[in-house]
């Protein structure tokens, strides 16, 4: 196969590769990252290079205009590689990581009456070894058993074969005496008890013992460091997946990493790149090492464990939608490469289904829905919308593929909510003039998902927007108008802009938004309806995920995203994916109640109920076809057509 010679110009550097290489896996050999936040697939138009010598075979070039083609530009992705080539990659998107560690720094109060010494499944334990005699010359490991047998009436107890390589010089160094951790996790149904560490010499036994949380995240990885004796979180560290220059959604992730084969990248990308070094980040601040943590928990959606684990994902994103495991056994940190100790138990929350997984599990048991006197919904948006309906009785659970847009993914000037992100707009009825409150108080650049809500929510309410969705080109204001995209509202003009560019949100983008809240609205509808309740009666809605923490309620409900029930009844609960985690690591009777709550869950494919194609046309208006179940909607509107009369 014809070789040939790229050069890239940000780096003054030249490789080779062969015909029909991509020219973005063509700029990854040369080290330069470009970022392809829909896997590749030629939809998101972010991944563009300019060639400035040479020519490429474009399989798309969608959402590349004319001009930009003129100039060079094609979408690395699509761009197959046929002769020698001269490329210049633009910066690429900056992530901001202030807003992150803003998200997790509050305090974390300790569940009420914890006592690590009961609660924890890890021990730590002075043992007292008899030496060997020519009477008795039981070997090392077998002389460990019975001292074990003796104190904690263990029969069956499991070690590894690099702790097996330090045992007789540990048992000699401490003259018989050893500190040992075990892990009773591995006992009863789930393994065999197992030793973790062993230290010469006695040490109190009530000294710390470190373990971590860790919620992987679509979009964020956080990691709480917890003292398993006092279950003090003494340091959480949180940091964008590193995943996300590989797709935005977990869809985007799969199709990356089938299409390449790329699942091995996909694990080096979260453990390598994101979780060790927060790992690092977090022991710094504890000033501890490493090595002095012996257990990890983790929660995450179905895709993030399989990605984590290596284990090949495409079967979540095929008919009939299964994935490779849903509970997954204790493991080694050294099995899978997270820098804890090596032998520290690593114990992945169970899930339920492909798009139902540990995140939710974990975000039941700590929004307490299994415990429920009251009919409850709960919901965690993120990328995909999951959503759990029941009560200490029953619970029922979905998901719905919102698609990324409340993330401001798959919007044109869409961001998401950091920095410079438009998050609130308040559009005047009279002269429709928006005003806006933007992230960090800067220059805006972009839209975010809470920001998308509240300007669908006036455009709406101020008659700008019908409930179909359609912009009113009729009336003769500068801010809208028909742009390259289609009809247009202008949020704010480019000499206001942080870029110099007009922000505004487009017909396309509305289709886009009224999808997804369509999708999530039916999800609760068919759930409901499943139970043979309406949504009226829920009693409360308690909202998970960092979509949570800057929506406007009165905004969700506007648009039909959020059933119409009084504020009051709505609550945020933040992450709750790593507060589950957090719980189960601490206790392990708390963490066989998240596998309890998993087999209780019963799960419902949206894609195979009739009902859900009906609920999701009806929700695909502003806010509902059926405006009765938008009461205090249906008031707004009517008191906005009054002051416009
Ligand atoms: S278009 Fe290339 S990564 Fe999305």
């Amino acid at each position: 196969m014809a070789e040939h010679k790229i050069i890239i110009e940000n780096i003054s550097e030249s490789i080779s590769v062969s015909t029909g290489t991509t020219l973005a896996d063509a700029a990854q050999s040369a080290g330069v990252d470009i970022q392809q936040p829909c896997g590749g697939q030629g939809r998101c138009g972010r991944c563009v290079a300019k060639i400035t010598s040479g020519h490429v075979r474009q399989r798309s070039s969608l959402r590349l205009t004319n001009e930009d083609i003129d100039e060079g530009y094609t979408l690395a992705c699509q761009s197959i590689i046929e002769s020698d080539l001269t490329v210049n990659v633009p910066e690429q998107e900056k992530i901001e990581r202030k807003l992150v560690t803003d998200l997790i720094a509050k305090k974390i109060l300790v569940p009420e009456n914890y006592n690590g010494l009961v609660a924890q499944s890890l021990k730590r334990i002075n043992l007292e070894i008899s030496p060997p005699t020519m009477e008795d010359q039981t070997d090392d490991w077998g002389r460990l058993q019975r001292a074990l047998r003796k104190k904690l009436q263990l029969e069956n107890v499991g070690v590894s074969l690099n702790l097996l390589k330090r045992l007789g010089s540990v048992l000699r160094e401490g003259d018989w005496k050893i500190n040992a951790i075990i892990d009773m996790e591995f006992a009863g149904s789930r393994n065999i008890p197992r030793v973790i560490d062993i230290q010469a010499g006695h040490i109190s036994e009530d000294e710390p013992l470190w373990g971590i949380a860790i919620d992987i995240g679509t979009t964020t990885v956080s990691i709480w460091l917890t003292d398993l004796i006092s279950g003090e979180v003494k340091a959480q560290v949180a940091e964008y997946n590193q995943q996300i220059t590989r797709g935005e959604d977990v869809i985007s992730r799969i199709i990356y990493a089938t299409k390449n084969s790329n699942e091995k990248e996909m694990a080096d990308l979260v453990i390598k790149k994101t979780i060790n070094p927060l790992i690092e980040t977090a022991c710094k601040r504890a000033q501890i090492q490493p090595t002095e943590i012996y257990k990890a928990t983790i929660s995450g959606n179905s895709t993030m464990i399989h990605f984590l684990l290596n284990i090949p994902a495409s079967s979540i994103r095929l008919s009939p939608f299964v994935t490779a495991i849903n509970e997954i056994p204790l493991l080694t940190a050294s099995e899978i490469g997270i820098d804890i100790n090596p032998n520290g138990t690593i114990d992945c929350l169970p899930g339920v289904a492909s798009y139902v997984g540990a995140d939710i599990t974990a975000g039941v048991l700590s929004s307490k829905v299994d415990e429920a006197e009251i009919t409850t919904l709960f919901l965690d948006v993120g990328t995909n919308g999951e959503i759990v309906l029941g009560s200490k009785e029953w619970l029922v659970t979905c998901a719905c593929s919102a698609g990324p847009a409340f993330e401001g993914a798959g919007v044109i000037d869409g961001m998401r909510a950091t920095k410079g992100a438009i998050e609130e707009v308040w559009i005047n009825n009279d002269t429709y003039e928006p005003n806006i409150r933007v992230i960090g108080n800067s220059k805006p650049k972009g839209i975010c998902g809470s920001g998308l809500i509240s300007i669908l929510s006036e455009l709406f309410l101020v008659g700008l927007v019908d409930k179909a969705g359609n912009i009113n080109l009729n009336l003769e204001i500068d801010r809208v108008r028909e742009g390259d995209h289609g009809p247009e509202y202008i949020v704010v003009w480019g000499k206001e802009s942080a870029t110099g560019d007009d922000i505004s949100i487009k017909k396309v983008d509305i289709e886009n938004l009224l999808r997804a809240k369509a999708a999530i609205y039916a999800g609760f509808s068919v759930l409901a309806e499943n139970v043979g309740i309406t949504l009226e009666t829920v009693e409360q809605v308690l909202i998970g995920g960092s979509f949570g923490q800057y929506i406007n309620v009165e905004k969700a409900i506007q648009i039909g995203l959020l059933p119409d029930l009084p504020w009051e009844q709505f609550h945020f609960l933040g992450n709750t994916s790593v507060q589950g985690a957090y719980r189960s690591l601490l206790d392990w009777r708390t963490r066989d109640k998240v596998t309890e709550i998993a087999s209780k869950m019963t799960y419902i494919e949206l894609s195979a109920d009739n009902k859900f194609y009906d609920a999701f046309m009806s929700a695909m208006f502003l806010p509902h076809t059926d405006l009765s179940k938008f009461p205090s909607v249906e008031i707004a509107l009517n008191e906005n057509l009054l002051k416009t009369v």
